[in-house]
């Protein structure tokens, strides 16, 4: 079965990342076939509202280290992953989050570029950029000290331990935490209430939410942060961490 399945219903357009076994990790494929959901969706008509969801037990444990560990350094942007970033972050339409279990790198980053987030319960989000040798991507260093502040931000994006929803929510990054069995239906019933709005006035209220010089900001910083993480992808440090994850080990960063 596909790994990020799409179905458009009265109006939504529902994303489901699909990869349990690996925890919903995020390959190349899947990037590209998110950017493409997302971007035919941009004029299609039928679709007024997308929800980007996992399953009640998983969001996404971020990109897959297999493809960080295979990332040729010629690369560079050319990754999908910076293809789904640019389109996610202009996207017109409302975009609604559902988000149970691990949201980890990009599982949480890309919420940032959501509008409306419910997590669950069992949600645990996290940051680890640093603790993988990397640093933070889809303009997180941007947009989150400006939700949660600085200080805050720096400690999520330092210390990069996982977080709970509680916190998230406290701190404007979601906008409930339900039972994780009631994240699902919330996302599609808050997706209908908006399906039935008139389109324009919310593609209108979300230009003005997030304007052209902030959206011209965001995908420079994208791109800016995207040069940096590119080339730490083949620095000592991330070379370490990848190989402890496969090896299932603790990364030795000594002398780094
Ligand atoms: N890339 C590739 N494979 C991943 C993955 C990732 N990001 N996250 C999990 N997997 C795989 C594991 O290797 C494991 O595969 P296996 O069954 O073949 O051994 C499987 O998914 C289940 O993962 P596991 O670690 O056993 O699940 P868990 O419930 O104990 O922990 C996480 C879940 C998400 C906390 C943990 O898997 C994790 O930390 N993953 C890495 C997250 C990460 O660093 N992402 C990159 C962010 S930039």
């Amino acid at each position: 079965m596909s790994e990020v399945l799409t179905a458009v219903d009265a109006g939504v357009l529902t994303i489901t990342i699909n990869r349990e076994d690996k925890k919903n990790a995020l390959t190349n494929d899947m990037y590209t076939a998110l950017a493409d959901a997302l971007e035919a969706a941009v004029d299609n008509s039928d679709v007024r509202v997308v929800v980007v969801q996992g399953s009640e037990r998983v969001f996404s444990a971020g990109n897959d280290l297999g493809d960080f560990q295979n990332t040729p350094a010629e690369a560079g942007l050319s990754r999908p992953v910076f293809r789904f970033l640019h389109t996610l972050a202009v996207f017109p339409k409302p975009l609604v989050a559902a988000v149970c279990g691990p949201a980890v790198g990009i599982g949480t980053t890309m919420l940032l570029h959501c509008d409306l987030v419910y997590a669950g319960t069992n949600a645990k989000l996290s940051l680890p950029f640093v603790n993988l040798g990397l640093c933070p991507e889809a303009a997180s260093s941007l947009l989150l000290p400006k939700v949660v502040g600085h200080a805050r931000a720096a400690e999520l994006l330092m210390l990069g331990e996982p977080f709970s929803p509680q916190l998230a929510y406290e701190a404007g990054l979601v906008n409930a935490v339900l039972e994780p069995d009631e994240v699902l239906p919330k996302a599609q019933e808050t997706a209908a209430k908006l399906a039935a709005k008139p389109a324009k006035s919310l593609r209108v209220t979300k230009e003005l939410l997030r304007p052209e010089v902030l959206r011209q900001q965001i995908l420079e910083r994208i791109d800016d942060e995207a040069q940096t993480f590119s080339a730490m992808l083949h620095e000592p440090a991330a070379r370490e961490a990848f190989a402890a994850f496969m090896e299932k080990r603790r990364p030795d960063f000594s002398g780094m």
